[in-house]
């Protein structure tokens, strides 16, 4: 063991700047990281979250994360963080608009805030020679991928939305501009995330309408919708419905401790890396809607409706690299993510 100055230099090597902390996967991943024993600061505007996930995570881990109150796009506020904190080994940048729909509807306000706020983030990792960053990409980036399972490798397509835009150019820019630079980069592509923490004093709480499938069948199982919609039945798959990698949000959490520990640890093979995180399963729309029913004992009400513009029929991950090169295995079921999301949506709408 080293120290330096009477610290342990381990110790030294573990603050971690989150940025997006009170938000579903931020506010998640920093629960692993603190069990990890890394200290964690945060910077949140609270865009699409608010407060509330900070005494969360001081209830469940009894740290109290400090969390700056500041938007990414304004540089002399977010350099005065790094300016706080010299002693930040890496930054897991999760903030971002991030609802594809209503990126459809306002792509300058996406284009904007997602790639100013990354830029931003970019021009402090370079300046404060930050060793360490980790990007929250997206499955969006594949399009309507014309191969399943998807591979890190898999090419492409047209992004579907200038949400999943904001993500192809958000990785192409962290290539480009830490070339030559100290910082190490990895991009953790996301396919479906939900569920929720296991103690049910966390989870999935947006301030907008939810629009992900599993929030809306919890809002619907517990009343606050009448019924929801099943948007087509008519895909080519095994029963109508599209599918997806639905992935458990503390899955997702233990990969981006991996990840900072597998960069720590310079077991990466080049400056940039990329991820695909998903279980390697596909679950059609209708056979969510089944493990909820079967976990929740009960009937959920809904209808079929036309398609959404915007969806992709079905896409999946190949997660074997990260489960070989970060040595991540996810550990939660298609139920295990209805069961605790559906414990959350009752202690929500309880509180
Ligand atoms: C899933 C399926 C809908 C609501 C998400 C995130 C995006 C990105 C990728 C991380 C689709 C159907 C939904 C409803 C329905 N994640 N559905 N009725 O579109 O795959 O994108 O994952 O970056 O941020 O948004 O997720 O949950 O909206 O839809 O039938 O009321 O559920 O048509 O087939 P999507 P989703």
């Amino acid at each position: 063991m080293f120290y330096i100055c009477g610290a342990n230099i381990d110790d030294l090597m573990k603050k971690v700047l989150i940025t997006g902390g009170t938000g579903f996967i931020g506010s998640h991943t920093i629960i692993d990281l603190i069990n990890h024993g890394y200290e964690v600061v945060s910077v949140d505007n609270y865009t699409n979250s608010n407060a509330k996930p900070l005494s969360s995570i001081k209830e469940i881990t009894t740290v109290a994360v400090q969390n700056y109150v500041v938007d990414l796009c304004d540089l002399t506020a977010t350099e005065q963080i790094f300016k706080d904190h010299p002693d930040i080994t890496g930054v897991i940048h999760f903030a971002a608009l991030k609802a594809v729909g209503e990126s459809v509807a306002k792509p300058i306000l996406y284009f904007k805030n997602n790639l100013n706020s990354l830029l931003n983030i970019l021009e402090c990792c370079r300046k404060y020679e930050i060793p360490n960053l980790i990007f929250s990409s997206s499955c969006t980036v594949y399009g309507n991928a014309d191969e399943l399972p998807v591979t890190e490798s898999t090419p492409q397509k047209e992004a579907e939305s200038p949400y999943g835009r904001t993500k192809q150019i958000g990785e192409q820019l962290i290539k480009d501009s830490l070339k030559g630079s100290k910082t190490n980069a990895i991009s953790l592509r996301y396919f479906n995330p939900a569920g929720a923490h296991r103690s049910g004093l966390m989870g999935e709480s947006p301030v907008n309408p939810a629009q992900n499938l599993v929030p809306v069948i919890t809002e619907t199982a517990i009343g606050k919708r009448d019924e929801m919609t099943v948007f087509g039945d008519d895909y080519d798959t095994r029963d109508g419905s599209c599918i997806r990698d639905y992935i458990h949000v503390m899955d997702l959490a233990s990969a981006h401790t991996k990840a900072l520990e597998y960069l720590l640890q310079g077991e990466n093979d080049s400056a940039y890396e990329v991820f695909n995180l998903g279980i390697g399963a596909g679950v059609s729309v209708l056979e969510a809607i089944n493990a909820f029913e079967k976990v929740a004992e009960l009937k959920l009400n809904y209808k079929i409706g036309p398609r959404r513009p915007g969806d992709v029929i079905a896409i999946y991950a190949d997660d074997q690299l990260a489960r070989e090169r970060l040595k991540w295995k996810p550990e939660y079921s298609i139920e295990d993510i209805m069961s605790t999301a559906w414990i959350w949506e009752q202690n929500r709408t309880k509180a």
